[in-house]
């Protein structure tokens, strides 16, 4: 048997109504290192999520960021990140995500992305369409650079590196109206799907960060990639870039250019 839609959105919808409620309390926060929190809100929405796939599909495999892999049925795997921007959760800034996704045989099936303090619900099935509460989806017409706004994001560890991300801000910086640094690569993603900015393109992400969103783009006419076109999105580490289809190659290009520089 396989999950519907229906049933994961309603999963997904209550826990974004624990993330509200665990947030007007007294939060407990955890460092894992200087810029890497956990709340207790992670962690309940996280189990909660875990239950209610073990408990209507016991032998799904699941990778989850704080629990990591859940062994099972190879062919059935669903992508938990609990909260998607923890350090604006933690800060009580309301940019932040609970991002799910099912895939069958590799191939993804289902994403769900939630912001919870705007109650926005973005949802894709395959070969179906993405919807935002409801409503069709789609990425945006724009057609120049010029006209486009882009999201990135910056990973604390990789600051000091080759691997920055800084050079290729700059550099895209200059090409478009702006690029924005909003703290939650899953809502990011959401939001090229729906077409309120042009693209996004972000370093050394997990499998959680961008499953759903992976899905919620292509459904919406997007194209996503990783970054210079090698290895697999879901495996591991990925660099990402996700834009609509005329943005994309242009885009592409650029961080191209930067990426063969020598070093
Ligand atoms: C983080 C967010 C952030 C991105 C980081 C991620 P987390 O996820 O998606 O936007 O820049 O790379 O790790 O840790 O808040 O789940
Ligand atoms: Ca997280
Ligand atoms: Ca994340």
């Amino acid at each position: 048997m396989e999950p519907t839609l229906d049933q994961v959105v309603s999963w997904v919808k209550e826990a974004a109504s624990m993330a509200r409620q665990m947030r007007q309390e007294d939060l407990q926060v955890h460092h894992k290192s200087k810029a890497d929190l956990v709340t207790e809100a992670d962690t309940a929405i996280e189990a909660f999520l875990i239950d209610k796939i073990h408990t209507n599909f016991p032998n799904h495999s699941i990778k989850a960021e704080e629990s990591g892999q859940h062994d099972g049925d190879q062919e059935d795997e669903w992508f938990i990140d609990p909260i998607d921007g923890t350090l604006n959760y933690a800060h009580g800034l309301p940019q932040y995500a609970i991002s799910v996704a099912y895939a069958c045989k590799g191939e993804l099936k289902l994403g769900v992305i939630a912001n919870p303090p705007m109650q926005e619900y973005f949802y894709a099935e395959a070969g179906k369409g993405s919807w935002l509460n409801g409503k069709p989806i789609h990425v945006s017409e724009t057609q120049e650079l010029i006209d486009s706004m882009l999201i990135t994001g910056f990973r604390y560890h990789l600051l000091d590196t080759p691997r920055s991300n800084i050079n290729n801000f700059i550099r895209l910086s200059h090409e478009v109206q702006s690029v924005r640094r909003l703290g939650s690569a899953a809502l990011d993603l959401a939001y090229v799907a729906c077409g309120r900015v042009e693209g996004f393109w972000e370093i050394d992400l997990s499998p959680w960060d961008v499953a759903a969103g992976i899905l919620l783009i292509r459904e919406a006419g997007g194209i996503v990639s990783t970054l210079h076109g090698e290895g697999h999105l879901l495996k591991g580490s990925v660099d990402i870039l996700a834009a609509n289809p005329v943005i994309f190659p242009k885009l592409q290009a650029i961080l191209n250019e930067e990426h063969a520089k020598p070093l």
